[in-house]
């Protein structure tokens, strides 16, 4: 089921966002081209936030240990992790951004 997380707005674009949904924490990401995408807030390789890292393109940097994620499907597509991150749908209703943290796209 889909949760209400913040308003379009609120995501700047090139950054990621901390948000708790369904009682996960989901790294909200605004690419530059105005796309919504959220991803599961931890990285496969550490337990470490990849909210906290940088936005390049479509992917975000693990701040650890550079491995960069696809934020379309969750892939690291640098070393050292190997293993995705959980993608979650997103839902864009108006000025409001939902997600449904149930129903992860690369399961
Ligand atoms: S903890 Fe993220 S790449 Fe190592």
């Amino acid at each position: 089921m889909r949760e209400l997380v913040c308003a379009v707005d609120d995501l700047t674009p090139g950054q990621a966002h901390a948000a708790v949904v369904g009682g996960k924490t989901v790294a909200m990401v605004r690419l530059d081209d105005g796309t919504i995408h959220a991803i599961e807030d931890e990285c496969s390789h550490g337990s470490v936030s990849l909210s906290e890292g940088e936005v390049a393109g479509c992917f975000i940097e693990c701040w650890l240990h550079g491995s960069r994620f696809d934020v379309n499907t969750g892939t690291p597509v640098t070393p050292p992790a190997t293993a995705a991150v959980l993608v979650y749908p997103v839902e864009i209703d108006g000025e409001d951004v939902y997600v449904d943290v149930e129903s992860p796209t690369n399961l």
